[in-house]
């Protein structure tokens, strides 16, 4: 029986050194220290011996088993050594590589033109108020002075939202930022409405019209409206808010007009120009003839002042509503108003 276990253990040492990875170290332990290795064959077979015997090959059995334990051991701690030293040589970082550089995002260039278009109105005191998107008709049109099946409603021809049971009053998505003057005049006005406090709010936000889209036409578009109200407001402050946006906006050097023009909710109304820088005034595709229509403007229709809850025989007022894009067409050079909704990377990083 000690000769057996000498075996065992000889072989077992034998064995182990061509040991070289874990699969391999734990075949050995099962087939050398296992249920059914020799080793524990013999501490099965201990019952059957002498009395003489047993003290003899149970200390020798225990010896082979904690030599064999030891060195199992051993080698699990060399083949992990070997697999870190492999991982090491193999995924070595190498310092001197420049990193990879994160996508960092930026303001969409619609975004960057609203919020300057907010620093430049409020440098001139106007606060910022925003109004819904989704609109009443009663907001979007007839508060605005422009009557059930009146002509002028074909210049901004909408979506309709199916509503039942609203007769001449449906659901729309808003033509343009104007009914937010009729919100915004009844909230202020509602505050003390014997002595309305005067407003100067610019009203920023999001318009839909059923569109043939070109250069200068997208079915969505931003507009920034500007109103002004208060005892003795004329249209010369309009022009003169409107000629200094668009120097503080441009330069000095930028060059304005305004074009008779109408709308039922301004009398008299104008169309507000800025000279085309990407002509230079000759004309493009852009512009057409050498002017960017930028917005329509015009004192507050007295209907509309008193649909606000303002006296007209107190108030006066006067009122704009700007395409921001258009606006960011002429600061940026863009050619195109097509480009700002297409979500293309390669249009959105150049600013
Ligand atoms: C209006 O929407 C009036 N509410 C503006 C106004 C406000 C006049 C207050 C008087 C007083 P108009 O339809 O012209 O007017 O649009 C104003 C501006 O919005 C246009 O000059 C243009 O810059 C922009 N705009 C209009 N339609 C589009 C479109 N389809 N795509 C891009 N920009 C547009």
């Amino acid at each position: 029986m000690l000769d057996t276990l000498n075996a065992i253990e000889r072989n077992g040492l034998d064995a182990l050194k061509d040991v070289q990875d874990e699969a391999a170290l734990e075949a050995w332990r099962v087939s050398h220290l296992g249920r059914s290795s020799g080793l524990m064959q013999v501490f099965s077979k201990f019952g059957q011996l002498t009395p003489a015997e047993k003290p003899l090959v149970g200390q020798r059995a225990n010896e082979v088993k904690k030599a064999l334990e030891a060195a199992f051991a051993d080698k699990a701690g060399q083949i992990r050594q070997a697999a870190l030293q492999r991982s090491l040589e193999q995924e070595q970082l190498d310092v001197t590589l420049p990193g990879r550089r994160l996508p960092l995002g930026r303001l969409h260039p619609d975004t960057q033109i609203q919020r300057e278009l907010f620093r430049v109105f409020g440098e001139m005191g106007f606060q910022v108020y925003r109004s819904r998107e989704v609109e009443s008709d009663e907001y979007n049109f007839q508060l605005l002075n422009f009557p059930i099946g009146h002509p002028a409603r074909d210049m901004q021809d909408t979506y309709f939202i199916e509503s039942e049971g609203r007769g001449d009053n449906p659901i729309v998505l808003r033509t343009h930022t104007s009914p937010g003057q009729i919100h915004a005049m009844r909230e202020y006005s509602s505050r003390n409405p014997q002595d309305p406090p005067p407003v100067r709010l610019v009203l920023p936000g999001m318009c839909y019209r059923y569109e043939q889209t070109d250069a200068r036409h997208e079915t969505q578009f931003d507009q920034l409206e500007g109103l002004a109200v208060g005892p003795g407001i004329t249209f010369s402050d309009l022009k003169g808010t409107l000629t200094d946006m668009a120097r503080r906006l441009f330069g000095q050097q930028a060059r304005t007009r305004f074009r008779a023009s109408f709308f039922p909710f301004t009398e008299p109304s104008a169309e507000f120009d800025i000279e085309c820088f990407l002509c230079g005034g000759k004309g493009c595709a852009v512009c057409g003839g050498g002017w960017l229509e930028i917005g329509g403007s015009g004192m507050v229709h007295p209907v509309v002042l008193q649909n606000g809850g303002y006296d007209p025989a107190r108030y006066t007022g006067f009122a704009f509503g700007f395409g921001i894009q258009r606006i960011a067409m002429l600061k940026y050079g863009i050619k195109d108003i097509r480009y700002f909704w297409q979500n293309d990377l390669r249009f959105l990083e150049q600013f």
